[in-house]
């Protein structure tokens, strides 16, 4: 009995052993460093991974809403507000849609506010794929940049945004009594990445 007890120890201690080098080497590959802190790569289902090449730079939580028209059949999402929170929870700046897209099809953006003590920077981006790991929430979305300005701490150079762990946000449930151009928001979290 003692003896079996030994090996299984032995054998739970390498294999331990070998999970933890297994780990660290995994650590060292997806910890992103830039100026504004230290990131761990999300992990996304690979339709939504961004190309090979691509730096993670930064890490946000968004909390807002999610917008919808109805156009007589169905809820259309058109817009979305949130304000967007750093890894200190501190709130840096927010993310919106611009009324028209721009040139290259970009709508959904995301801005720094001076106001907050960051310095200006703005990305706008256009949607390539949408993929939903849980239907009770809005997709996870991989964007390509299609215009980037300002500082390069925070959105100056970014080329990809990812949006992954997403929260609620679905279209209203029903669209009884809704008359068309009618518009609701529902409320949604979610995580935001960044790719230089
Ligand atoms: C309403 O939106 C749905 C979903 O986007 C679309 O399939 C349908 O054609 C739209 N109907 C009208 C009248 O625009
Ligand atoms: C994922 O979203 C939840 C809210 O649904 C939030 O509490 C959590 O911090 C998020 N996780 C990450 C890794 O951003």
């Amino acid at each position: 009995m003692a003896f079996t007890l030994r090996i299984i120890t032995r054998l739970f201690v390498v294999l331990s052993l070998g999970l933890s080098c297994v780990y660290a080497a995994r650590d060292l590959r997806e910890l992103a460093s830039t100026e504004t802190g230290t990131y761990t790569v999300p992990t996304v289902p690979d339709v939504m991974k961004v190309p090979a090449g691509y730096k993670l730079h930064l890490k946000l939580f968004g909390e807002g809403h999610q917008y919808y028209r109805f156009n007589g059949s169905n809820w259309v999402q058109f817009s979305a507000y949130a304000s967007l929170y750093d890894e200190e929870r501190k709130e840096i700046g927010h993310h919106y849609y611009l009324t028209h897209p721009d040139a290259l099809g970009g709508q959904p953006s995301w801005v720094t506010q001076p106001s907050k003590g960051v310095p200006y920077s703005i990305v706008t981006a256009k949607p390539l794929v949408k993929t939903t790991p849980d239907p009770r929430n809005i997709p996870w979305i991989l964007l390509k940049t299609t215009k980037a300005q300002g500082d390069k701490g925070y959105f100056g150079d970014i080329a990809y945004v990812q949006r992954y762990n997403t929260s609620e946000g679905l279209a209203p449930p029903s669209a009884s009594g809704a008359e068309v151009g009618r518009v609701r928001k529902t409320s949604y979290s979610a995580s935001y990445a960044f790719y230089v």
